[in-house]
């Protein structure tokens, strides 16, 4: 890390906003001064932004912490605000998606439609039992209809669960299980790559009967979009399609008002421990955070901008930045189906000068992809409609940020880069864009109302010019308000290092440099993240241990070119299995396995057979070793080792 640190202290360059940028901005420094003075009426104010059917006359309630209550006894109802106010407001034509799937198929769907279409689903929903409190999965690909879903679930108060469709039918099973789904919602299948990637069978395979696995089912229905055209198998009196009901409900839907607190949806995310975590965020508070940051940070001017967020619902980007952010605040978006490389290496930049976007937010991994593959390709496209780009997920190597203001940004456009987390819900650390000077690889400062601190492991502060551990000192509304079903693993998790203090522990390294600026380092747990796509090392070791020939494994995150980090597994085979398989082909059969047990984003990029794994005397695997060896480092400090002279053999297996 030390190496890292002195790079990123070498960069100098600043950027102050142009004076028209400046002029024309949603923020202004205003704000800072309005949060520090009053930290809740600040908050109060961007939440009666939003409608409250009953407004609230409490803030924060602090009163049983870690369990944050935030405008507790007002009512809103989180679809209604997202559509019905824009409606009424006489933006009915205003279009909130103009979606483009992976084949150039195109839709524009207004505020109208898409208030319609949530209303007949919501009225389904309701039909097939859902009730308020009720979890609902969702696998589905990006289309209109995904959207569509979360909205709906959230308009009868029910709790959604989005499951990123390149997870396995094991792992959507995991989740299905844990929320306790009543209904799955999915599609046939979507495009990706060039091709129809089927969703159903997942399911299918997810719902298989279980008899004897002493676990109750808890889906009913499974209902279907028709989006691949693809076969699929059918339960009759399961699954239902999507254009055989929704079309046909009606239209006439009030929206009903419901507490604050609210449980608005669960998002699974990975942890230190093998299982994965059900983030749980509830409505008036994250919705007030999540609409506020979008227009402040990526300063959306609902009447003229057409904003794209690359990410897909299945990660909280898409939740606060695709769903709820941009439609609380009227905008116009781009929502795209397929990867950024199909049919062409130019796809997005296609995509932005035909929609004519003008704020678009991705991350720093596709960024260095796309440098990689040469300035010609975006060069050959106008995209000259850009005005602010953002970026999430892992830290923006200086050199990625300067290309991507040159390149993408005619060396003009102010970039945000955002810190925050599943669990923040929202933007935490950001410049905001024409009040900041910007600094290429630092997040910079703080959003107003939001309160940070880098401490020592005491949980002192470290002081600009230092390095330490980021922590959030203060509740703040989108914050997540538990882990589904696991309250002693929320309060262990996040807030028992600093129990004496109160504060948060984000799991993140950071640095201050002397202007006071933060400087994010990456995780400083067993929690690797792979193209901003955050995964446990136990998790992808349990998956290898599953395998009938591995006896032992130890995952690491090494650090990559282009994903910022990869996923490196040292395994142990088992003897006897040796005795009857041959050894070539094993590396790659782990891979395609840990494939299919998580899904492909988990698939190891090495996958090294060895005879032995470092551990401690009390046998806790010392990754930071096998980290070295997979980086291609010298190996550090053995001393703690059981066995010192593990290592050498290690090393040199892996050569
Ligand atoms: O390590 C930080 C990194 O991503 C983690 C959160 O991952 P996830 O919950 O999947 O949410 C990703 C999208 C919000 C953080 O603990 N991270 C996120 N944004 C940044 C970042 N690291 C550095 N700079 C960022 N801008």
């Amino acid at each position: 890390m030390s190496s890292q640190i002195d790079h990123l202290l070498t960069e100098t360059r600043r950027f102050a906003p142009s004076a028209a940028f400046a002029g024309n901005a949603v923020a202004d420094r205003s704000l800072y001064e309005r949060a520090a003075a009053d930290r809740e009426g600040f908050w109060a104010d961007q939440a009666r932004e939003l409608h409250w059917h009953t407004p609230f006359t409490t803030v924060l309630d602090w009163s049983n912490p870690p369990f944050a209550e935030w405008f507790a006894d007002g009512e809103l109802n989180v679809a209604y605000n997202c559509l019905d106010r824009h409606v009424e407001a006489g933006n009915g034509d205003r279009i909130a998606l103009r979606w483009e799937g992976e084949p150039g198929d195109q839709r524009n769907v207004t505020y109208a439609e898409l208030t319609d279409e949530v209303k007949r689903l919501a009225n389904v929903l309701t039909d097939l039992g859902v009730e308020k409190g009720d979890r609902v999965a969702l696998y589905l690909p990006m289309i209109p209809e995904a959207i569509a879903s979360m909205l709906a679930v959230a308009r009868i108060g029910a709790v959604h669960s989005v499951v990123f469709g390149g997870f396995s039918a094991d792992s959507l099973r995991a989740r299905i299980d844990d929320a306790g789904a009543k209904v799955v919602i999915t599609a046939d299948g979507g495009w990706r790559k060039g091709k129809v990637s089927p969703l159903k069978p997942a399911v299918d395979q997810a719902l298989a009967d279980r008899n004897g696995s002493g676990i109750q089912e808890t889906v009913e229905h499974v209902l279907v979009v028709k989006r691949g055209e693809n076969d699929v198998e059918w339960t009759d009196d399961r699954d239902i399609w999507w254009h055989d009901v929704v079309p046909q409900a009606s239209a006439d839907h009030e929206a009903q008002a419901f507490p604050a607190e609210t449980p608005l949806f669960i998002l699974y995310t990975s942890g230190t421990t093998g299982k994965p975590k059900g983030i749980l965020h509830t409505s008036g508070g994250y919705l007030t955070q999540a609409a506020f940051t979008n227009r402040v940070v990526h300063d959306v001017h609902p009447e003229t901008d057409v904003y794209w967020c690359t990410a897909d619902i299945g990660w909280i980007t898409g939740h606060s930045y695709v769903t709820y952010g941009p439609l609380a605040n009227g905008a116009t978006q781009l929502l795209y189906e397929g990867t950024p490389d199909t049919p062409h290496p130019g796809r997005w930049w296609e995509l932005i000068q035909n929609h004519g976007v003008t704020v678009f937010y991705t991350a720093p991994t596709a960024i260095r992809s796309f440098m990689k593959i040469g300035r010609d390709v975006p060069q050959s496209f106008d995209l000259s409609s850009l005005r602010l780009l953002g970026s999430v997920g892992e830290p923006i190597n200086p050199e990625a940020w300067v290309w991507y203001r040159e390149i993408i940004g005619a060396d003009e456009t102010p970039i945000v880069d955002t810190w925050w987390q599943t669990e923040t819900g929202a933007i935490m650390i950001s410049a905001l864009p024409g009040v900041t000077e910007t600094k290429p690889g630092s997040a910079q400062v703080p959003v107003p109302g939001i309160s940070i601190a880098v401490v020592d492991d005491s949980g002192e502060p470290v002081g600009n010019g230092s390095g330490g551990l980021l922590v959030v000192t203060e509740p703040w509304p989108s914050m997540l308000r538990g882990i589904w079903g696991d309250p002693d693993r929320y309060r262990e998790t996040y807030w028992e290092k600093f129990a004496d203090k109160g504060y948060y522990f984000a799991g993140d390294g950071a640095r201050l440099d002397d202007d006071g600026d933060v400087w994010l380092l990456g995780r400083v747990d067993d929690v690797m993240n792979v193209s901003g796509h955050r995964l446990s090392t136990a998790e992808i070791e349990s998956a290898l241990v599953g395998h009938e020939g591995v006896a032992e494994a130890a995952v690491v995150g090494a650090s990559d070119e282009t994903t910022g980090q990869a996923v490196v597994a040292f395994v142990i085979i088992k003897s006897r299995y040796l005795k009857q398989n041959p050894v070539e082909g094993l590396g790659d059969e782990l891979r395609r396995w840990v494939g299919e047990q998580i899904g492909p984003i988990a698939r190891p990029r090495d996958v090294y057979i060895v005879g032995e794994l470092p551990k401690t005397r009390s046998g806790k695997i010392m990754r930071r070793l096998l980290r070295d060896v997979a980086e291609g480092r010298e190996v550090g400090d053995t001393t703690t080792l059981a066995d010192t002279a593990v290592m050498s053999v290690i090393s040199a297996q892996v050569k």
